[in-house]
């Protein structure tokens, strides 16, 4: 039997770390380095027929089974229900921490001590300013768009207002625009609750932190004195610190393919808001309102499941790409929900949610496929309780999820392996055939 080895890569010491393919259709035996329990897709092509054949692609569609990259930023296990950003654990993050203290784990991979983050909250609330000509473009949108729309639209414009961001190897001007968007985002989200509302315009409180003055700007009438409630504030910084990462997700895969041919982060981070506005992404936990507002009472929950077991729907915030059991998010997220409620006064929503988790988490064919609730499950019914329509719960999904689009943005600016995303295809499509002039089809 021929054998041919293929690319191997540095430290290859031993068979161990070999997979050895072969080829039926010619009898040829390849040796594949295994590293990190990966194999170099690279390595298939030069499993040949001919000389002058391709070679052999692995076929993933919605990458399913492909590692795109190495990462530092967020770890994911599964099968157990593990996640952890830098190597602390979620629960405890969200329990302990600000979403600003997580901004900063997530951009240097270590926890701030008081004093940076005393500087880094700082240096954010002097940059919560949005430039005049994308709060016009804001306000000559018509308010009854969608706000993911708006807020896609905003993104894209403020890459005009800094032309210097294209700079993208520069570390200075990267810092200085990670900053930025940190810091705008939640702003131009607030701008458009407010041009929907007809509030006047507002301004950023010294006084207030980067959520209460999110929530204020979103809340307070021009002229009006902010009043915020204490557990509204609490649960926003909670559900802001679960969103923040999530690894290779669709969204920051967005960012990561469109960040490979080394464009600025305003562009990179609109490609993320526009993937993360897909009702089976971000959109998800709208979906779920809309999805309970069908459902009269608990009474009607085992007919609703069933339609969803014949494939008529999807139940909307249960299953996940990764999460093969119980997603930690929405652990935190099903026992916020209770505390919100409890404070915003009964819901029957809720009461129905649990009915449909309770129930569905008893069924065989979610429990087959391991279907279990993801993080939108609650998070929607919480916005609610909040006072917000569900299509602007995938607004706060984004200002939550901008500093994991950064880091993966720039992550991807230092990789060395970094080449720009261009995957193959299969061609499904006509074998060459003539030309039929215009007068002849
Ligand atoms: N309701 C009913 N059945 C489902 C659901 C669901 N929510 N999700 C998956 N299934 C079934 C599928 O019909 C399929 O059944 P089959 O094997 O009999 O054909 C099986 O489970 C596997 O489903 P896939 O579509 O292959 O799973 P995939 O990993 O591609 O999809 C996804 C994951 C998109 C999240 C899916 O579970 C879904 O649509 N969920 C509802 C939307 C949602 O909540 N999205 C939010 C995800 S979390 C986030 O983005 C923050």
């Amino acid at each position: 039997m021929e054998k041919q080895a293929a690319n191997f890569a540095p430290g290859v010491t031993s068979q161990q770390d070999l997979l050895s393919v072969s080829d039926c259709r010619t009898g040829r035996q390849y040796d594949l380095p295994i590293t990190d329990e990966t194999v170099p897709a690279m390595g298939l092509r030069a499993i040949k027929v001919h000389e002058e054949d391709f070679g052999l692609m692995p076929y993933d569609p919605g990458l399913t089974n492909t590692a795109v990259c190495r990462s530092s930023i967020c770890f994911i296990n599964g099968e157990k229900g593990i996640l952890e950003y830098c190597g602390y654990r979620i629960e405890e993050l969200a329990q302990n921490c600000t979403y600003l203290e997580v901004c900063y784990l997530i951009l240097h991979r270590e926890l701030p001590t008081a004093e940076q983050l005393e500087v880094f909250e700082k240096e954010i609330q002097t940059l919560m300013v949005i430039p005049a000509s994308v709060v016009a473009l804001q306000n000559a949108m018509d308010p009854r768009l969608h706000p993911m729309s708006m807020l896609e639209a905003s993104l894209a414009a403020l890459s005009c207002e800094y032309p210097d961001a294209h700079v993208v190897l520069d570390p200075v001007v990267r810092r200085k625009h990670t900053m930025r968007l940190i810091a705008m985002t939640p702003i131009l989200a607030a701008l458009g609750f407010r041009h929907r509302r007809g509030f006047g315009p507002t301004e950023v409180r010294p006084e207030l932190s980067y959520v209460e003055n999110f929530l204020h700007m979103i809340l307070t009438p021009t002229g009006v004195e902010p009043q915020l409630e204490p557990a509204m504030v609490k649960a926003m910084d909670t559900l802001l610190v679960l969103h923040a990462d999530h690894e290779q997700n669709c969204s920051a895969n967005a960012v990561r393919a469109v960040a490979s041919s080394q464009v600025n982060p305003f562009s990179a981070v609109t490609a993320g808001a526009a993937a993360l506005h897909g009702p089976l992404h971000g959109g998800a936990n709208s979906a779920v309102l809309e999805m309970l507002a069908e459902i009269d009472d608990v009474s009607d929950v085992p007919a609703f499941l069933e339609s969803c077991k014949k494939g008529d729907r999807r139940l909307m915030g249960f299953g996940h790409r990764v999460y093969k059991n119980y997603d930690p998010r929405a652990m935190v997220i099903g026992k916020l929900a209770s505390g919100v409620i409890a404070v915003a006064g009964t819901n029957k929503k809720l009461e129905i949610a649990q009915a449909i988790e309770k129930a569905a988490l008893e069924d065989d064919y979610f429990s087959q496929r391991k279907l279990f609730p993801n993080v939108d499950f609650y998070s929607g019914l919480i916005y609610s309780a909040m006072g917000f329509r569900p299509q602007t719960f995938t607004v706060f999904f984004a200002v939550g999820r901008m500093v994991g689009w950064l880091a993966h943005w720039e992550e991807m600016m230092l990789d060395p392996a970094n080449r720009i995303v261009r995957p193959r295809q299969i061609y499904t499509g006509y074998a060459r055939r003539d030309f039929v002039p215009m007068n002849a089809r």
